[in-house]
């Protein structure tokens, strides 16, 4: 089967930034969200990204309106039903998302690739709220923020995955422009096993006085060539988010190294949830010019 028509579940920053590839790549592609109102918001994202992009001149203006034309949204799983593989980037919620997996699995063809997003729930946990046959079909695709401008793809098997699906998505990857590598159904994978307890290890830093924000953050990025420090990519990825991944993480290797330090914890309590929040290690009421928080 050749992937020709792609399916995205969810339209918020991740799942825009997969539809916006995939339509950049050729695919005809159709983005499944809850609301009206989010599936524009979503696609305002979109079109600002692919402004980006003409302004470079890295595409052309009719190439930027053939993309926007192979874009559409819905609010129906229905319109979802005949795609050659679905990427799902809902909600990071186990019942969500089997529930979802369970009502797609009953409309979409048999040939259906499933995959989902996810940066550290486990595909098998998920895989299992689907038909037999849909489980060969199964695996993950993990991408990162920025989608439109970061190369890497995880593409993820399960124990069950068919050897001919994990190489089709392979290939898939490929072709969305993205370098796969791959990994297995371990939480976090290859880069968030890695990352978060960087990340983690940044704050349990500070909350010890070896460094401040800024020269926590500097040193990373000075010293080491980082584009961004543990703080700033904290904030940009979402200390919520960041907050999540280490307790699931936890929950599945028991390691310290992947326990949340009380401080973020602290910080998420407090709706402190970074970029997205406007406040997080840093304040953003400038968002050109963030300062640092007096946290400690
Ligand atoms: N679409 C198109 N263009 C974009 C864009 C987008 N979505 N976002 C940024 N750009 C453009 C900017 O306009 C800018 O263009 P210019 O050079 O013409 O001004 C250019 O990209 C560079 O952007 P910035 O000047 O804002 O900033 P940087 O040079 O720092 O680059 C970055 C931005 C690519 C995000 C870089 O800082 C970076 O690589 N940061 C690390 C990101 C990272 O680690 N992501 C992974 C997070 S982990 C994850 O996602 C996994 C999850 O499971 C937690």
């Amino acid at each position: 089967m050749e992937i020709r028509k792609v399916g995205v579940l969810g339209c918020g920053l991740m799942g825009s930034g997969i539809a916006q590839v995939a339509a950049t790549a050729g695919f005809e592609t159709v983005v499944k969200e809850v609301s009206d109102d989010l599936i524009a918001k979503g696609f305002g994202g979109i079109e600002k990204s692919l402004a980006k992009f003409a302004e470079k001149g890295t595409i052309t203006s009719d190439q930027q309106r053939e993309i926007r034309s192979r874009l559409s949204g819905t609010t129906s799983f229905a319109e979802l039903a005949d795609c050659d593989i679905i990427i799902e980037a809902i909600i990071e919620n186990l019942e969500e998302k089997r529930s979802t997996y369970k009502q797609l699995d009953e409309i979409c063809k048999p040939e259906t690739i499933f995959a989902s997003n996810t940066s550290s729930i486990s595909i098998t946990e998920m895989m299992t709220a689907t038909s037999v046959e849909r489980q060969r079909r199964f695996i993950g695709m993990h991408f990162f923020n920025p989608v439109p401008l970061m190369k890497l793809v995880e593409v993820v098997k399960t124990i069950l995955t068919d050897d001919d699906v994990y190489e089709q998505a392979v290939d898939f990857g490929k072709k969305l422009g993205k370098v796969p590598v791959r990994a297995g159904d371990k939480t976090g994978f290859i880069v968030n096993r890695l990352l978060v307890p960087y990340m983690l290890d940044a704050i349990r830093a500070l909350e010890e006085g070896v460094g401040s924000i800024v020269d926590i953050d500097n040193a990373m990025k000075l010293g080491c060539g980082y584009p961004m420090g543990p703080f700033t990519l904290g904030d940009f990825v979402g200390l919520d988010t960041t907050y999540y991944i280490a307790e699931i993480m936890f929950n599945e290797f028991r390691e310290k190294r992947f326990a949340p330090p009380p401080l973020l914890k602290r910080m998420v309590l407090a709706g402190l949830y970074g970029r997205k929040s406007g406040r997080g290690f840093y304040d953003y009421k400038d968002p050109k010019n963030p300062t640092p928080m007096n946290l400690i």
